[in-house]
């Protein structure tokens, strides 16, 4: 990778500092369909993890690395802190790949170093440089990031970059790791590296910063127009705490604003070449995969992503938009991938039609997948007589979530109204394939279904959220459920779509929780084989 390119990098984070916000846990298959999906969005790298932080860990970038870090794909990229065994881990995890990254981190802020490293700053700065020399004996590519940058004495972060630069670092980030600086500082910060460490050109600069007072991406774009080559985002911006800056925003600012920011890399100003190697058309796909995959809902005012942001509801704007769409919208909403809603299939519509629409849609799914979503097909086309691009993108979707087959939902039956006890009947298939039922009685419908399938599966958790989203408008709309529970401090996500959101509810809190009785089991099994 040239030290200057000419357009902007995009290093995606989703799968590990996405990934470490609460509840997004993913598990193996999850995180390999969602790269997949990053490699067909054009992303350049996609840090697939902290391969030191837990064997399941390793074996997800270990993986990714094998599947999706083909000679054409991106780069695969695991974290490592400024450790020995930790920078072993990554170089065994990411061996597989045709293009492998090393990312090393250590803390550069006084603050850190008081109080989480115990170190001065001469240690930090010897340590710094040794582990990226290490590192750079297992690959070429090494990224290099001073941990709190935004908190850090200028003056001193400039010595270490020098430092790890010299030791072999080829991109050097910057981060915002509390999500503190302004935009002219941040851009600021930018500039003073470029013109104090020496060796700067020997190294791609690249920003990583979070959300919490909502100017992740604001400080990003200032970034790139004093020098930044390499933005490190997450899709839909998910991350830790308030989040890391929106991988879409982003993207969809350098395009739509690409006039603005041609100058800053040294481009005419009328240059239409992409900023960024990202297909546009792909975002809206990705982001909903993830927002599927983790449990995690958008906003509806998220900006690109959101379901309002194509949305025109003031009688002024729908006028405007219908004699020209120029008058309020900046950006097409096909640039991003969203389809009109079109009515596509009906009842009589076979497998073949199923299956092309689905390709057109860009769903690449496996025989059997497809096989699985054609009947959901059937049946919710015998209740809903038209069947919209959004209603299959749902109906996909429940398909290619990676749920553990532990117990299966046979039958839900609920009776509840006004002067009526809402009571609940489930029947479920257990992994050994018993059926066992049980019933029982709640405060709602919902609640009642949840309690009988309690009395079922039997494993203690405590549901934190619970969400229904109608897909379509109209009376006959599928439901989607996305429901979190928590157990020991971690979260399972689960979620369903149905005509009928009892069942949609059932099934999505039986997807949840094949997910925990599945880590349980995989627990017991290497309690056992330890
Ligand atoms: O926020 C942060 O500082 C990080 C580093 C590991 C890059 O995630
Ligand atoms: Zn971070």
């Amino acid at each position: 990778m040239k030290t200057n390119p000419e357009r902007i990098i995009i290093f995606d984070t989703t799968l590990r500092d996405g990934e470490q916000c609460p509840g997004a846990t993913l598990n193996i298959e999850e995180k390999l369909t969602i790269a997949k999906q990053l490699a067909r969005l054009g992303v350049d790298i996609i840090e697939a993890g902290f391969a030191f932080a837990s064997p399941g860990d390793f074996e997800a970038v270990s993986k990714i690395a094998q599947v999706v870090g083909t000679e054409d794909g991106p780069v695969i990229c695991s974290l490592a802190r400024a450790k020995q065994d930790d920078i072993k881990a990554a170089a065994a995890a990411i061996k597989p790949a045709a293009k492998g990254r090393i990312h090393t981190f250590l803390a550069t802020s006084d603050i850190h170093l008081k109080y989480k490293l115990r170190k001065t700053r001469e240690e930090v700065l010897s340590i710094a440089e040794e582990m990226v020399a290490y590192a750079k004996t297992f690959t070429h590519d090494i990224e290099f990031s001073p941990e709190d940058a935004g908190r850090s004495d200028p003056e001193f972060l400039y010595q270490v970059l020098e430092r790890v630069i010299a030791a072999g670092a080829t991109t050097v980030n910057i981060p915002d790791t509390v999500g503190y600086t302004t935009p002219s500082e941040f851009g600021g910060l930018i500039k003073g590296i470029k013109a104090n460490v020496p060796n700067i050109d020997q190294a791609v600069i690249s920003v990583h910063g979070h959300n919490d007072l909502g100017l992740a991406v604001a400080n990003f774009l200032e970034a790139v127009k004093n020098g930044a080559r390499q933005l490190e985002c997450t899709i839909n911006g998910i991350g830790e705490r308030a989040g890391n800056a929106a991988l879409e925003e982003l993207v969809m600012a350098l395009h739509v604003r690409r006039q603005y920011f041609n100058p800053f890399l040294g481009r005419d100003v009328d240059s239409e070449a992409a900023l960024t190697n990202i297909d546009t058309k792909q975002i809206y796909k990705t982001s909903r995969l993830v927002s599927n995959l983790t449990g995690m809902l958008v906003q509806p005012n998220k900006a690109i992503v959101g379901t309002n942001a194509f949305a025109h509801e003031s009688g002024i704007h729908q006028d405007g938009v219908l004699k020209n769409k120029l008058t309020y919208e900046i950006m097409d909403a096909q640039s991003i991938g969203l389809t009109e809603n079109q009515i596509v299939l009906g009842k009589h519509s076979g497998r073949n039609a199923f299956r092309t629409r689905l390709k057109e849609l860009g769903f690449e799914m496996s025989e059997n997948d497809l096989n699985k979503a054609f009947v959901r097909f059937k049946e919710v086309a015998d209740k809903k007589k038209e069947i919209t691009d959004w209603d299959l993108e749902a109906l996909v979707n429940d398909e290619i979530q990676q749920t553990p087959d532990l117990f299966k939902l046979e039958m839900v039956q609920v009776s509840c109204g006004s002067n009526a006890s809402p009571t609940a009947t489930v029947t479920l298939r257990n992994p050994e394939g018993v059926e066992l039922t049980d019933a029982a009685i709640g405060t709602g419908p919902v609640d009642a279904v949840y309690k009988a399938i309690n009395r079922v599966v039997n494993v203690p958790n405590n549901l934190i959220e619970f969400s229904v989203q109608s897909v379509t408008a109209g009376i006959d709309a599928i439901g989607e459920v996305t429901i979190r529970l928590k157990y020991e401090e971690k979260i399972y996500s689960g979620r369903s779509a149905n005509t009928d959101i009892i069942v949609a509810s059932a099934q999505a809190y039986v997807n949840a929780l094949n997910k925990l009785y599945g880590a349980l089991l995989g627990k017991q099994k290497q309690q056992i084989t330890a």
